[in-house]
């Protein structure tokens, strides 16, 4: 009954690729049972760089859609869509009120993402939501007093300056807020099929990742011609394109082959088209429920809807509790 609360959420930035799905989605299905688990669909996020409305919509619906297809359970877990639950942006605009400008001028997240602007020099303007979007990201999590957030590297910072926040807050007004710590899990980190010097990501490009929900064929096209040896000098040890091969194979949960192809490997043997062969197999045989279910979903829109509804009430319901504690002690009006 004591349970751990656990937050954590993902960007509806399209289809969620093997990157995605074993950096994150897979561990967030594993922790159901251990923890009390909220999930978030962050729309107002995805607001904070050019973006098209139409398709905000529609990825964001395809996001819950398909993290209910890799196993999220409504049952379980609250899966929630960020705009739906109001009280984010509220509890954001106070927590703007205790962050200072110098802490979220230092975010890396910022300046790579403010630097990307700049250079594509069109007329995108780098936005005070870019800005702040950490402290959206810290109201996410404080607003369910979470005492877990499982997160990548990449989020370390924001995690801090969460914690830092709920510090702050708790001296200026009273104890309320826990420190959330981050919750490491073993995860696979895959690369680029197309540049595995590179991490998997959408913002490469087709080639460069594997969709959990594209057409096997497509995958198979994809993995047999992955980037293998690039010629360059490896001093003797495996080159990135392989290792990633390896790696794919190993995420699946495909150990004793991987295990063969390793001794291949060593022998000098290994047959790229073999590994790749095998590699594709593997991800194709994972992701099959995982398309099927996300099919019956599709079909049965009403109960996709009816579910987030429902699940927005959920959230909403624990928001709320933190907010009129918040309002009282910042000393505004419920
Ligand atoms: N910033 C996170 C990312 O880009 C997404 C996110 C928003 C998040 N709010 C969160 C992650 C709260 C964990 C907890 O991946």
């Amino acid at each position: 009954m004591n349970k751990k609360r656990v937050l954590s959420c993902i960007q509806p930035t399209g289809e969620i690729h093997l990157g995605n799905y074993f950096g994150a989605v897979k561990n967030w299905v594993g922790i159901q049972d251990t923890y009390n688990c909220v999930y978030g669909v962050v729309d107002l996020h995805a607001m904070t760089m050019p973006y098209n409305p139409k398709e905000l919509r529609e990825n964001t619906m395809r996001m819950v859609m398909e993290l209910l297809a890799c196993g999220i359970d409504p049952e379980k877990s609250v899966l929630f869509i960020q705009s739906m639950v109001p009280q984010h942006t509220e509890l954001s605009w106070i927590f703007n009120c205790v962050t200072s400008y110098g802490e979220l001028s230092r975010m890396t997240q910022f300046k790579d993402k403010s630097d990307l602007l700049e250079s594509k020099s069109n007329k995108n303007i780098i936005s005070a939501g870019l800005f702040t979007y950490p402290v959206l990201q810290a109201a996410d999590i404080l607003i369910y007093n979470a005492n877990f957030v499982p997160v990548g590297k990449d989020q370390e910072q924001h995690l801090e300056l969460t914690r830092n926040i709920a510090v702050r807050f708790n001296n200026q007004f009273g104890e309320y807020f826990n420190e959330p710590l981050p919750l490491y899990t073993e995860i696979t980190k895959l690369m680029s099929l197309a540049d595995p010097t590179k991490k998997m990501s959408k913002s490469l490009g087709e080639k460069h990742y594997i969709g959990v929900f594209e057409d096997p064929e497509k995958t198979r096209k994809k993995i047999r011609s992955a980037v293998t040896d690039t010629g360059e000098n490896t001093e003797g040890k495996m080159s990135p394109g392989v290792e990633n091969l390896f790696n794919l194979l190993k995420a699946c949960g495909k150990n004793a082959e991987m295990n063969s192809f390793l001794n291949d490997y060593n022998a000098g043997s290994l047959k790229y088209k073999d590994i790749k062969d095998a590699a594709a197999d593997a991800v194709i045989e994972l992701t099959a429920p995982f398309r099927q279910r996300k099919e019956e979903l599709s079909k049965n829109r009403p109960y996709v809807e009816k579910l987030i509804a429902e699940h927005a009430k959920k959230a909403q319901a624990l928001a709320d509790e933190t907010l009129g504690h918040v309002k009282k002690l910042v000393g505004i009006y419920q």
